[in-house]
């Protein structure tokens, strides 16, 4: 199955090193960092398990909650989290869903089988409160993910949502924003009473401070 963004994410009942979750529920009013990585004690995991751990407080001010899953089991999880704890100089606090049967890992496409027919490849899903899929990205089995651009896009879609704005290439926070086409000047100007600059009648920038 392939999930798209606008989609609602699929919902699903699993175990996790932190006991059983209802997907949904379990969401509540946060905001979700969902990632799939292809097995237990490897070595890109574990960083990424570790950068994950160390990033905590970034995701939380985000009010961001991470989840892992492989298609290992919660024993495996378990025991590797205390290597992750230990080689990555952090305290791994986020659940990891053990996904045996595969049966997430399908719904959400994170199975590729040209790459392996049991192991998920590095599916990242950015999941709003209305459980809404808002980020997809997929990376290689053997290639780690970039946290500061899963970090900066929560902070592009939080920020774009809370001003109905549109963010430029490598926007990061503090930067420009871009003034969506839908909106006319008339309207821009009574939004945004700061000013914007008009770069062409389809591209125009403000500051929001
Ligand atoms: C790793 O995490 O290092 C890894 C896992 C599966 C295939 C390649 C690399």
């Amino acid at each position: 199955m392939t999930v798209r963004i606008g989609d609602i994410a699929p919902n699903f009942k699993v175990d996790t090193t932190q006991g059983e979750i209802d997907f949904h529920d379990w969401i509540g009013d946060k905001w979700v960092f969902f990632f799939s990585h292809p097995a237990d004690f490897t070595p890109v995991c574990t960083t990424e398990m570790g950068r994950t751990a160390q990033l905590a407080k970034e995701f939380a001010s985000r009010d961001t909650q991470p989840l892992g899953l492989s298609t290992d089991g919660v024993e495996e999880h378990k025991g590797w989290i205390k290597d992750v704890d230990a080689t990555q100089n952090t305290s791994l606090e986020f659940p990891i869903v053990a996904d045996v049967d595969r049966k997430v890992a399908q719904a959400y496409g994170m199975i590729h089988p040209g790459e392996s027919k049991t192991a998920a490849v590095r599916s990242v899903f950015i999941i709003d409160p209305d459980k809404k899929i808002r980020l997809t990205l997929t990376y290689p089995m053997n290639v780690g993910r970039n946290f500061d651009e899963i970090l900066r896009v929560i902070d592009a879609l939080q920020f774009s949502d809370k001003y109905g704005v549109a963010t430029p290439a490598d926007w990061k926070k503090g930067d420009r924003v871009i003034i969506p086409p839908g909106v006319s000047n008339e309207d821009a100007i009574k939004k945004f009473p700061q000013g914007f600059e008009e770069v062409r009648p389809y591209l125009r920038f403000t500051e929001i401070k």
